[in-house]
């Protein structure tokens, strides 16, 4: 009998896929750090079984008709914004994402960037690189304590619990910002429940870790930054498209914050004539929340064990939809 297909749409670490060799054909696009072209990834979804994909490939209306037999759509990421996880439903193709196995690697990115923001690393690596070290002097790149300070975090979930743990180690107080209270996760970190205006105007670090949906699109806007303090911190950790970034640019320009560190951009990958680029209080990275060696196997491996479940007609582990 022919075995199920499943194509996979970057090229991971083939040793990884040994313990499914027996039950599954495997294709694969050729790069790693390339995505493989829509024409083809229309023409590969045809005839599989199931897709493995990254966060990057839009799985719309348009792509899932073109499938015959698809049965599962895991997507090496746990938001799931690029997936149209109501057409797939529809169709009845499951849609599998990765929770858990990412959210400390996550939350230590997201608790590095609001460091490196705050105390000003990138500036002070370049400051070297560039040989202007030349003497110490009283307030050198000096910039804004982390420990005892008031962090908000908006969007207290699986990975906004994690940053609350770190953030307990920095002795700093802790707001959070969610639709539905978590009495909880309240008890457990000695996290308070606010209003977002409230976390807005009394956090001196603000960190977004909300799912893009049609509830948080711009959710940061220019309002929102104008209830921030002057020397507020805002950090993204989420979605590019929860951010407003002509509204942040004008805000970190005019002073109405002191900082931004961003994971995530509107538009990913981001030019490098980006205006947030030019900022010297701007840190920014290249979507690295979860990427760990270790941490991002284990997403692969759980993408390859909700396909193994689901390509048995057994119940996926992480379902979305
Ligand atoms: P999660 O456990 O589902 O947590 C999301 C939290 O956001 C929930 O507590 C939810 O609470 C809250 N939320 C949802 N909609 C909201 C709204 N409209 N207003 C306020 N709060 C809202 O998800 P997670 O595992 O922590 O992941 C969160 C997100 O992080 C992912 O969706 C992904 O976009 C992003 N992420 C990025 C990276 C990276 O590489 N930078 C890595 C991993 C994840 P309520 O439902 O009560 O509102
Ligand atoms: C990364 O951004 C993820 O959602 O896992």
């Amino acid at each position: 009998m022919k075995k199920p297909t499943i194509f996979i749409t970057r090229k991971i670490p083939t040793k990884l896929l040994e313990p499914y060799s027996d039950l599954f054909d495997f294709k694969m696009w050729k790069k790693e750090d390339e995505p493989v072209p829509r024409e083809v990834l229309e023409d590969e979804v045809k005839q599989v079984d199931g897709l493995l994909c990254v966060l990057s490939d839009q799985v719309d209306q348009s792509l899932l008709n073109q499938s015959n037999q698809l049965k599962i759509v895991a997507n090496m990421a746990v938001g799931f914004d690029n997936i149209d996880i109501d057409y797939a439903k529809k169709m009845g193709v499951v849609v599998t994402n990765t929770p858990d196995v990412l959210s400390e690697s996550t939350a230590d990115l997201g608790f590095a960037l609001m460091m490196a923001t705050a105390r000003r690393l990138n500036e002070a690596a370049q400051y070297i690189k560039n040989g202007q070290w030349k003497n110490w002097a009283p307030f050198l790149l000096a910039g804004t304590d982390i420990h005892h300070k008031t962090l908000g975090i908006v969007g207290m979930g699986r990975i906004g619990e994690a940053i609350a743990r770190r953030a307990k180690g920095f002795g700093m107080n802790v707001l959070y910002h969610n639709r539905n209270r978590k009495r909880e996760a309240e008890v457990k970190l000695q996290a308070s429940y606010v209003q977002m205006e409230e976390l807005l105007s009394q956090s001196d670090f603000v960190i977004s870790v909300v799912p893009f949906t049609k509830e948080t699109n711009k959710l940061f806007n220019k309002e929102a930054f104008e209830k921030m303090k002057e020397s507020a911190v805002f950090v993204n950790i989420s979605r590019g498209a929860v951010v407003d970034e002509n509204a942040l640019y004008y805000a970190l320009k005019s002073g109405e914050i002191k900082a931004a560190g961003l994971d995530v951009f509107e538009q990913e990958p981001i030019k490098s004539d980006h205006p947030l680029l030019e900022l010297e209080n701007v840190v920014c990275l290249p979507h690295i929340g979860s990427a760990t060696v270790q941490t991002r196997t284990e997403m692969i491996e759980l993408c390859l064990k909700n396909i193994a479940t689901v390509l048995e007609e057994k119940a996926p582990l992480t379902p979305v939809n």
